[in-house]
């Protein structure tokens, strides 16, 4: 019922949302609201704005994004201000085709459909809203009527330049239906729909002998020509290549440079001059963004071949790399397993995580700083903080290597990976070592991979193991714990007081006795020697410590265990080695006693209340770390 209703809203709000009148009510609808006059590109750029832009270090993020591209905030700030910018501003880019090139799957198309489906809703909306001819295949600018002597005039009334001619339809209809009086030419809103074909075109190349230019341009309709007595009546013509169809909005190019050159030719002129030829009229004018995309090695031979000269230096490419960061890279495949038919199996908490680690470290390039390592380079990029790195480290790393992201293994072989593991075994649940596992083994029948890069995968794929060996035997050791934080709370706690009691040479207080202590050394000590602090370095750490302290303090900002990386390990390996044995025992036992059964059941328990895990898993989980312990 609930989508019934729905769709009826919807079907409401559109009925609310028409408006049709004449040229010159329409000239007073722009007198009001002279924006509803934009261009495609301007449309596109106020749509991207209008989603809203935040301000992160120094970057701009635009949110518009945020919904379906992820980690692609730089590609996607660059692309917003090195072309939908200054191309809403009529400056010269808006002459060039705008060529997207990237990796596979590394999100293009998924760009180009936000777009497209952007500007279907943006169609809706007042600050969108677009106004054209009515009944014009082309939904041509009603703007386009005005004579051109009289242009100048019209920018000096309404601050509009007009751009474009009257096609060679309108200007007959003109004559025939309204006998000549422009201005009760019928104007109408127009909705973007690239199912209904208005403002949104698609063009694919198939077979370069059978496509035609039709495709793109339009053909003539012979059953017309006995009626309009010429093949030059343009009522005898179908406007309805993808080129008339995308008029006033978007048209997409997939996979541009495998087309055959005579298409790309039309491109340029419409975007170079605005027009395109169709059968045997004069030009007609287009107003739309024409969106391309291509792959790294596609383009590479493009422009390595001196004849594509021209149509080179008429693209603007812009990249569109994979993802570097490991916590958005799990994101995506969380994504689109939401929308496979895989998404009803249990996948165990890390899994993603740690495929995702493996597919990060294969697209970045080594550094040249010797003091940073792959794995160190994978945590600095998703923004973790690691003692002795700041931002300004980050970014120079970013700039050492222009082409990094445009290599490496892409998101659909994961998830294809995945997917084909669940059905084979036909699993109802799957671990970070089931798709460690299945990722090695596809490697081999990867088609793009050379037996180099292969080596290096490898290597990868041990690298991301051990990392999940250490997130394994956490999350267990923590499970263990009677209350993880609390614990970790309390320990904090006692080890700051003793360490502000050391360093201002004061005494404690016994909180039961009121006796009065010296600071507990061998307390501190024991916690310290989990992260090697040596007994020579014990008082610098301890003032580092009460300095961030009085740091946090002086923003008004609460210090916990968290505030302090190294402390917090150190918290952490101290609990654990506390537990190491129970831990040890207990998961690696075949004939749990009692006592023991009780406390995995109650670590079992707490892997499925808190930490995401099914019982499956969970056990699985157990029985792993039990035997990492033991090795
Ligand atoms: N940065 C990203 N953010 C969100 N999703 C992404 C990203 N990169 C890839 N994907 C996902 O990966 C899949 C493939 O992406 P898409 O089809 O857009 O890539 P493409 O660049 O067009 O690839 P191809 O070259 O194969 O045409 C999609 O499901 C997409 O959602
Ligand atoms: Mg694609």
């Amino acid at each position: 019922m609930d989508i019934l209703k729905k769709i009826q809203d919807h079907r409401e709000q559109e009925e609310e949302l028409k408006w049709e009148g004449t040229f010159s009510e329409y000239l007073d609808l722009l007198k009001e609201r002279p924006y509803l006059a934009q261009s495609a590109h301007s449309r596109v750029y106020n749509m991207i704005k209008s989603a809203g832009v935040a301000e992160e270090h120094d970057h701009k993020r635009y949110k518009f994004f945020d919904e379906d591209i992820y980690g692609l905030d730089e590609a996607m700030e660059k692309l917003v201000e090195e072309y939908f910018h200054p191309a809403a501003r009529r400056l010269d880019v808006r002459k060039r085709i705008l060529l997207l090139m990237g990796p596979v799957s590394g999100g293009k198309s998924t760009l180009v459909n936000l777009l497209k489906r952007g500007m279907e809703k943006y169609t809706h909306t007042d600050e969108g809203a677009v106004f054209a001819i009515k009944g014009c295949p082309m939904h041509e600018d009603p703007l386009h009527l005005v004579p051109n002597h009289l242009r100048k005039d019209f920018q000096e009334e309404y601050g509009i330049r007009i751009e474009g001619s009257l096609s060679p339809l309108n200007t007959m209809r003109v004559e025939t239906e309204y006998g000549g009086r422009i201005e009760d030419v019928l104007v109408e809103r127009i909705f973007f729909s690239e199912d209904k074909r208005t403002g949104i075109g698609t063009f694919s190349p198939s077979d370069p002998k059978s496509q035609d230019i039709a495709d793109l341009t339009g053909s003539i309709d012979f059953s017309t020509i006995a009626q309009y007595g010429s093949e030059s009546d343009p009522r005898a013509y179908r406007f309805d290549g993808e080129l008339n169809k995308a008029n006033r909005g978007i048209m997409e190019f997939q996979e541009m440079l495998k087309c055959d050159e005579k298409f790309l030719w039309h491109l340029l002129s419409l975007t170079q001059e605005g027009n395109f030829k169709a059968g045997r009229f004069a030009l007609i004018s287009a107003d739309e963004l024409i969106i391309a995309h291509t792959n790294e090695a596609e383009y590479r031979s493009f422009i390595a071949n001196k004849k594509n000269e021209a149509l080179h230096s008429r693209m603007i490419v812009m990249p569109v790399p994979y993802n570097l960061k490991v916590s958005q890279e799990e994101r995506i495949y969380e994504k689109m397993i939401r929308e496979s038919d895989i998404r009803d199996v249990h996948i165990a908490p890390h899994t993603l995580r740690v495929a995702a680690m493996f597919t990060i470290l294969t697209r970045l390039k080594e550094s040249k700083k010797a003091s940073i390592d792959v794995l160190k380079k994978m945590r600095l990029y998703d923004g973790e903080i690691l003692e002795g790195f700041s931002d300004v480290d980050v970014e120079e790393l970013k700039k050492e290597h222009a082409d990094e992201g445009m290599s490496g293994i892409d998101p659909r072989y994961v998830i294809n990976r995945i997917s084909s593991t669940i059905i084979k075994k036909e699993l109802t649940s799957i671990n970070a070592l089931d798709v460690l596992r299945s990722l090695k083994d596809g490697l081999g029948s990867h088609a793009s991979i050379s037996s180099e890069d292969k080596e290096r995968y490898l290597d990868f794929i041990s690298l991301a193991r051990k990392e999940y060996d250490e997130i394994a035997k956490k999350e267990v050791q923590k499970a263990f714990v009677y209350s993880y934080e609390e614990s970790a709370v309390t320990l904090m706690d006692n080890y700051l007081d003793n360490v502000e009691a050391y360093c201002n040479k004061a005494k404690l207080r016994d909180p039961l006795t009121g006796e009065e202590l010296n600071p507990d050394e061998r307390l501190m000590r024991s916690i310290e020697e989990q992260i090697g602090v040596s007994e020579n370095a014990k008082k610098a750490f301890r003032e580092e410590i009460l300095i961030r302290i009085s740091a946090y303090a002086r923003k008004g900002k609460k210090f916990d265990y968290q505030s302090h990386e190294r402390l917090r390990e150190a918290i952490q390996k101290k609990l654990f080695a506390d537990l190491k044995d129970v831990v040890k025992i207990t998961t690696s036992t075949k004939t749990p006693d009692e006592q023991q059964l009780k406390k995995i059941n109650e670590v079992v328990a707490t892997l499925i209340d808190e930490h995401g895990y099914n019982s499956s898993s969970a056990n699985e989980l157990l029985k792993y770390v039990g035997s990492l312990l033991n090795r």
